[in-house]
């Protein structure tokens, strides 16, 4: 007796069969990635889409500048923003140079040891506190400076915070050459001006850093 015929095998259909397997399993992996991503990418971003979010993630220090002067109605904006910081008991204890003369900016650049991008900048903004005013000058004062850091960011400008507070060499150095009355001590020196080139913002965030509740 004969047993029911078996279906004759056809090797050539069973590779095909094989082959369009494989293609259906890899378009799935795709799709299922695609619509993954899809799902995360569509979502709104807020450092995208915010543009204070946005001018904070994107900043960084700048020290190469175009030879191209910053308009005056720029600098009056970043020492807007810097005037708008928080102040302990709003005592506001910061004053501003604004050097924009080669012959000052190069000999800032000579002084201070941390500054040689002075000798780019078409512009600088010193920041300087009044410790009669507040004893925490430098706090505020930091927050004044940010602000113009932010601002210049925002602007299409860059900048960069380069140290005169604490060192006594480098504060007199700016005292001097600026002519700074007794009694106000110059915080920061911000070199301002176009970017000379593209950079990325360094990534500096750090989950191992944040303690929720307690440490
Ligand atoms: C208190 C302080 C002092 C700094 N002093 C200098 C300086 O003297 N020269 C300089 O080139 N950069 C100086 N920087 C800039 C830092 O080097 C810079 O912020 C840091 O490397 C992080 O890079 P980023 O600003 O691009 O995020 C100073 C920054 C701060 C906050």
């Amino acid at each position: 007796m004969h047993g029911p015929r078996k279906a004759a095998k056809n090797p050539n259909s069973d590779r095909t069969m094989k082959g369009s397997l494989k293609i259906w399993s890899a378009a799935l992996v795709v799709a299922g990635c695609l619509s993954a991503c899809g799902a995360d990418c569509n979502k709104e971003r807020p450092e995208q889409t915010n543009p204070t979010l946005k001018t904070i993630f994107d900043r960084r220090s700048v020290r190469d500048y175009l030879r191209r002067p910053v308009e005056a109605e720029k600098i009056d904006l970043l020492l807007r923003a810097a005037m708008s910081a928080p102040s302990g008991r709003d005592r506001r204890p910061w004053e501003f140079v604004v050097v924009t003369e080669r012959p000052a900016l190069d000999s800032l650049a000579a002084a201070l040891p941390f500054a040689k991008m002075l000798t780019a900048a078409p512009c600088a903004i010193v920041v300087c506190g009044t410790p009669e005013r507040q004893s925490y000058w430098y706090l505020d004062c930091s927050a004044a400076a940010q602000n113009v850091l932010l601002a210049a960011q925002s602007l299409g400008l860059g900048a960069v915070w380069t140290a005169a507070y604490p060192y006594e060499e480098r504060m007199s150095a700016v005292r001097s050459r600026l002519g700074l009355p007794d009694g106000i001590l110059p915080l920061c020196v911000i070199p301002v001006g176009y970017p000379a080139s593209d950079g990325s913002p360094k990534q500096k965030y750090d989950p191992a850093r944040i303690h929720y509740g307690s440490w």
